[in-house]
């Protein structure tokens, strides 16, 4: 997904901007740029206020190459940006920044212009020229038909112009030493130095130069110079915003010694998983200080949804038991693509739940808003302070996570699973609706990081598995009821990390068809942690066995029955089935990352997906 970043200081600020684009490399893009203005103090052979641009199809390091490490081009303020393809294909010419035919402005964008076929038409028939096939190139003309002496203005018409989301970077040749942001719909984040200032569309871009930011929110300006930053709004009104201090660790945004993020963070996850849970459980109750003023609401909801995307949607699905059982209200998982679009029967006695790492996910957004315009209630499930999932919601709980750099989710995944598993506690709780040992299960969640510890210890033998296994054509993946649910999250893993072909099927659906895919050597992972449907996988585990699959099952080691039938185990240690899905996924997500390794995979960027899908 795009990335912009922006500088104005007294350093030179090509170097400065690579920087920071690099961090955004996780994001996934496909080509990048910088413009740079010659303020003429320092050794530029242009006149103050010249902007000059370079830009490469591909990897940062292109640019870098181009450009000399920024030393080709001098000047104390630019712009950066790297592309994620959507209106024109991955070139030079479609890749920002963008400049103004006079010259004057040059431009970078995140997000999309919806209107952007009427308006370019429209400056084409005013007799502005395109460069470029895409959305974002009108903005530039639009800024420059609209200059009179005033980039504030002309920025304030421009973006009343536009219909669709987009966060700005602009810099002006008449204003050398000033970086201008727009946002609306999309993130983006000031970044306050000494004598510098910055933005990016993401902390990660800044925190190796500054850890005190601030959030702009949608229909915001900003005008940096080195000395100072303005907000103003819509109607030019300068408008006064808090700093916040970022606590993030620069270490923990970085690799630590492991070969790639995606190994780093399923170590993380006992960490991770106890950040998330051990602020909110006090005197042996779980407690949630964000969710006090829901309460009084809670006895007229009829009905759960929970919505979202990809693992996020999985984590619902996974959640989804705890909240039924303990609240006894019926819960729904939607994707939020198709929830977005379904005319869905919502009103004021639904609790909405929305689940995404990001908080940026453009269809977890419409569908909140979709949901909110219908009377629910909603309570989000987020990682990422200030995003936009939490600033829309009535109600936000983050997981705390830390940053998730590899565009796979786990860490993001298991926290949210954990932050359900409370909240179906805290809701049942205050419901009085629990009918089982509360006690004990407070003390099997508190449990929880040590047992995903307990889970990547007991598997030793997950590189040999995946030497085994990653030739296979297909996997499979089956479990019923909560194993189902992470036998989706297990499959989506090794499909998006290593190509293979991996699909997960309700173990008890296999006779109405996909048994017919079941041949010699058919590799099928068999979840069986759920002791109260055991019987019935294991039954599954026989009929696919006895069509020649090679079953590799993920079960607990006292479990002799499904030892004594697989021919490849995993192991976990034995937890309550409702919250065991936390515990399950650990050696999945190992698994596929095996697998990808073994198939030479860029595991953390995997090809076609990007971290953050800001776009529908
Ligand atoms: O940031 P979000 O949680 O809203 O993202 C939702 C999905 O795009 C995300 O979970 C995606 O499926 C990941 N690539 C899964 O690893």
């Amino acid at each position: 997904m795009c990335g912009i970043v922006g500088f104005t200081g007294t350093r030179s600020a090509a170097p400065i901007l690579l920087d920071s684009l690099k961090k955004l490399e996780y994001r996934g893009y496909d080509s990048a740029g910088l413009a740079i203005m010659d303020t003429g103090l320092i050794a530029g052979n242009k006149p103050e206020g010249t902007i000059t641009v370079s830009k490469v199809r591909g990897r940062i390091a292109n640019l870098c190459e181009k450009t000399c490490d920024g030393e080709l081009l001098p000047g104390l303020t630019g712009i950066g940006h790297t592309r994620w393809a959507t209106h024109g294909a991955p070139t030079e010419e479609n890749a920002h920044p963008h400049l103004s035919n006079d010259g004057r402005f040059a431009v970078v964008h995140n997000g999309i212009i919806e209107n952007y076929l009427t308006l370019r038409e429209e400056l084409i028939a005013d007799g502005y020229h395109f460069e470029s096939e895409t959305d974002t190139e009108v903005i530039v003309h639009l800024i420059e038909m609209y200059y009179k002496g005033s980039v504030r203005d002309a920025l304030i018409k421009t973006a009343n112009r536009l219909s669709g989301s987009y966060a700005l970077g602009v810099i002006c040749s008449d204003e050398p030493g000033k970086i201008y942001a727009v946002r609306e719909a999309s993130p983006l984040i000031l970044g306050i130095g000494i004598d510098e200032n910055f933005f990016a569309s993401d902390v990660t871009a800044l925190v190796n130069h500054t850890r005190n930011v601030i959030y702009l929110e949608d229909g915001e300006f900003a005008e940096l110079s080195k000395e100072s930053i303005r907000i103003f709004d819509v109607s030019g009104q300068v408008i006064h915003k808090k700093t916040k201090r970022i606590m993030w660790d620069v270490q923990a945004a970085e690799k630590g010694g492991y070969e790639h993020f995606m190994l780093k963070e399923i170590m993380e996850q006992p960490g991770a998983v106890k950040a998330t849970i051990a602020p909110r459980i006090k005197n042996g109750k779980v407690e949630f200080d964000e969710l006090t003023d829901l309460i009084p609401y809670l006895p007229g909801i009829r009905k759960i949804i929970i919505t979202a995307c990809g693992s996020a949607y999985y984590a619902g699905c996974a959640g989804k038991y705890a909240l039924e059982k303990l609240c006894k209200i019926p819960v729904e998982v939607q994707l939020a693509s198709e929830l977005r679009y379904s005319d869905p029967l919502i009103d004021e006695e639904t609790l909405v739940i929305v689940i995404s790492q990001s908080g940026e996910t453009a269809d977890t957004i419409a569908a909140m808003k979709e949901c909110k315009a219908r009377g629910a209630k909603t309570l989000a499930i987020v990682n990422v302070v200030g995003s936009s999932v939490a600033t829309i919601s009535d109600f936000t709980v983050y997981t705390w996570a830390g940053p998730e750099i590899a565009v796979a989710t786990t860490k993001g995944y298991t926290t949210q699973i954990a932050v359900l598993y409370m909240i179906a506690l805290y809701i049942g709780d205050s419901l009085g609706r629990i009918d089982g040992d509360y006690g004990k299960m407070v003390e099997t969640i508190q449990a929880l990081p040590r047992r995903i510890q307990q889970a990547i210890d007991m598997n030793p033998g997950i590189p040999a598995f995946a030497k085994k296994y990653h030739e296979s054509k297909a996997l499979f993946f089956i479990g019923r009821n909560t194993d189902y649910a992470v036998a989706l999250e297990g499959a989506l893993k090794m499909k998006e990390i290593s190509y293979l072909h991996a699909e997960a099927y309700a173990a008890g659906e296999l006779k109405h068809g996909t048994i017919a895919l079941i041949e010699e050597h058919q590799p099928v992972i068999a979840l069986c942690c759920n002791p109260s449907i055991m019987e019935k996988t294991l039954s599954n585990i026989v009929e696919v066995k006895s069509r020649g699959a090679e079953v590799l099952a993920l079960t607990f080691r006292s479990n002799q029955k499904i030892l004594s039938v697989a021919d490849d185990l995993l192991f976990i240690p034995k937890v309550d089935a409702l919250f065991s899905a936390v515990i399950e996924i650990v050696p999945l997500q190992l698994l596929a990352y095996h697998v990808a390794k073994e198939n030479g995979c860029d595991i953390d960027k995997p090809k076609n997906l990007a971290k953050s899908v800001t776009v529908e």
